[in-house]
């Protein structure tokens, strides 16, 4: 088994983020964070699909619309399909899976109770780190751990919880979702040819006293 070597190393830096005849796929990409990471790999050059729940058909071609007049006609188009495999199929492919994990799956948060979510992610966690191993030959597997981000997930919860939260990011603010594009885009290219099994954590600081 031997990690993929970067195509070009000594190329100029910039060049090692390009995702120019990538072709990817975003699972949960019609709005929040998944949105975000559309956009910042369609910014990027790939080709990318997503998947989506309750967004009603005229909300998706709305939203392939706007995404195709952001990227110069490039779009993001609202699909699914079982990526592994096709990384796995075709031999010697570069491959670059990330999962969306969260601060939850690192520590405990305060003061609601959500045993699962914390426990679903923390095995996220792993499950990319042995994923890494494994599919060494055809795909690196890493995460991205946000800590709380600006969107419709967070808006449900109590503004006593949301109040509790706020007051222990050293940040001392929340992060808007396109903040986390450019890590994802790091992650999916040439930029973190080396990288794999890996948690990049963003998340103002928040787990860290
Ligand atoms: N927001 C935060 O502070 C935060 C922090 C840490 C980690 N995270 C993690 O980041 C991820 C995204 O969170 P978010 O805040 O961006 O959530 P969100 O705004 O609620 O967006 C969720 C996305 O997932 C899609 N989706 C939901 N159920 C699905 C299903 N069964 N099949 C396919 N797509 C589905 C939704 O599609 P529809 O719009 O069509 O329903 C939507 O595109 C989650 O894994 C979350 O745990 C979030």
């Amino acid at each position: 088994m031997v990690l993929a070597a970067h195509p070009n190393p000594t190329a100029p830096v910039l060049s090692h983020f390009s995702l120019e005849g990538k072709t990817a796929l975003v699972t949960g990409g019609s709005r929040g964070i998944g949105l975000e990471v559309v956009r910042g790999l369609l910014e990027a050059g790939a080709s990318v699909g997503f998947t989506y729940s309750s967004t009603t058909p005229d909300e998706i071609a709305a939203l392939t619309q706007a995404l195709s007049s952001e990227n110069g006609g490039r779009r993001g188009l609202p699909r699914g399909q079982a990526a592994a495999h096709v990384m796995k199929a075709r031999n010697k492919t570069r491959g670059s899976i990330i999962f969306t994990a969260s601060v939850s799956g690192i520590l405990v948060n305060v003061p609601q109770t959500q045993a699962a979510y914390n426990a679903s992610k923390a095995g996220l966690i792993h499950l990319a780190k042995s994923l890494a191993v494994e599919w060494t030959d055809f795909a690196r597997v890493n995460c991205v751990s946000p800590g709380f981000i600006a969107t419709e997930m967070l808006d449900v919860h109590p503004k006593a919880w949301r109040d509790k939260w706020f007051s222990m990011i050293p940040g001392a603010r929340l992060c808007l979702a396109p903040e986390l594009k450019g890590s994802y885009v790091y992650l999916a290219s040439d930029a973190s040819s080396y990288m794999t099994g890996a948690n990049l954590v963003v998340d103002g600081g928040y787990t860290l006293p």
